[in-house]
């Protein structure tokens, strides 16, 4: 074959790449509905873990003011006014924070200013993937310490994982995807007794109404991740925020890029983290579902259901096969996570929390699916 730029292939990607996985893309609904035959509007996604309420209050406030949105102008890249919402919001002062394009870009952000390549991650396992996939990006390699039976952190097996090369420990918490909380003293004694950044996912905070953003007051290597996409209805609109102790937040901005976040988002963001109303209605809401489709779960005989403290719920199929259970809620137009592969929860569902309607169709269709 010869070369040239026509033919073989030019571009190397980077070594970190090369037998990286890749995040596992959702299928698109419009893919569902063909594989299906059912019609999209009639297909419910209940595998992200999103809120099934639109943010009423932000549309209709950005509704009145769009005509003189200022979409000719970048946005303000101190996102000042957002920054001073969270303040208000969180009791945190405002320059404590690092908006972000969505909890995510808070994590590469973290992953950007602390790891070069051949670093370690410490991940309590089974988790959110981003912690991997970002770490992996930057050529970090990965120290999984797998949860406890109960989904509880093994804090002295994560301790003891620390090495020379360790620089971050990422934490979900609650956890995605088993939904249990781990007390706020067990990650201060990890931040206090690593000596390296701990990193602490809280994008379902509002659910379960403990955090542990006031360690940040004290330790310079606590960073609190959060987002407007699950409490506040605005997965759509990619808001997402880092706290830290001020010193922290100057390193984080190092690569925080200028414009992630668009004006529109901004006003929303403004609207939604200052009328607290609505989320605090929604979050009710979904509170009482996720009570009342747990003890729905609790009676299906073919299912494990384990407690949440956040909007969605884990289960394990006991006698089939999850995959065979997954695919046929998707028949009937329920899509859920289906986690059968992933160490640590083999055999499990997990599905969103939705409106009282889903839910019950969500109970009906899984004790028909597992008979
Ligand atoms: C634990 C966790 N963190 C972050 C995210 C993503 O948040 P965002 O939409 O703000 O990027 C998710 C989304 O499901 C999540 O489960």
């Amino acid at each position: 074959m010869t070369s040239g730029p026509d033919s073989g292939k030019q571009m190397k990607i980077r070594k970190a790449l090369e037998r990286f996985e890749a995040y596992g893309w959702e299928t698109p609904t419009y893919e569902i509905a063909e594989k299906t035959g059912l019609p999209p509007e009639k297909i419910v996604r209940l595998d992200t873990n999103t809120s099934p309420f639109k943010p009423e209050v932000a549309l209709s406030d950005l509704a009145r003011r769009l005509k003189d949105a200022d979409v000719n102008q970048y946005p303000d890249t101190s996102y000042h006014a957002l920054r001073l919402a969270l303040a208000a919001y969180t009791g945190k002062d405002k320059d404590r924070f690092v908006v972000t394009n969505g909890a995510d870009e808070g994590l590469d952000i973290i992953t950007k200013v602390l790891l070069d390549p051949g670093d370690e991650v410490i991940i309590p396992t089974p988790t959110y993937p981003m912690y991997r996939i970002v770490s992996q990006i930057m050529g970090a390699r990965i120290r999984a310490v797998p949860r406890r039976g109960d989904f509880g952190l093994d804090v002295d097996g994560m301790l003891a994982a620390v090495g020379k090369r360790t620089k971050v420990i990422f934490l979900c918490n609650p956890n995605n995807p088993t939904g249990n909380f781990s007390p706020e003293a067990e990650v201060e004694r990890l931040a206090r007794e690593s000596g390296v950044a701990v990193a602490v996912d809280e994008a379902y905070f509002e659910y379960c109404g403990r955090s542990a953003i006031d360690v940040t007051d004290k330790l310079d290597n606590l960073i609190i991740c959060r987002t407007l996409s699950k409490a506040f209805s605005l997965a759509g609109a990619r808001l997402g925020y880092l706290v830290a102790k001020r010193e922290t937040v100057d390193e984080l901005n190092l690569v925080r890029p200028p414009n992630s976040l668009t004006v529109i988002s901004l006003m929303l963001g403004q609207t939604a983290l200052t009328r607290l109303g609505e989320m605090k209605r929604h979050v009710g809401a979904t509170v009482k579902e996720r009570m009342r489709l747990y003890e729905g779960m609790k009676s299906i005989s073919g299912i494990e259901v384990f407690p949440s403290v956040t909007n969605f719920i884990l289960f394990r199929v006991k006698n089939m096969d999850a995959d065979r259970v997954h695919a046929s809620l998707i028949r009937r137009g329920l899509v859920l996570r289906n986690l059968s592969a992933v160490d640590g929860v083999k055999g499990c569902l997990r599905t969103t929390v939705g409106t009282p309607e889903v839910n019950d169709r969500l109970l009906d269709e899984i004790d028909r699916a597992t008979r």
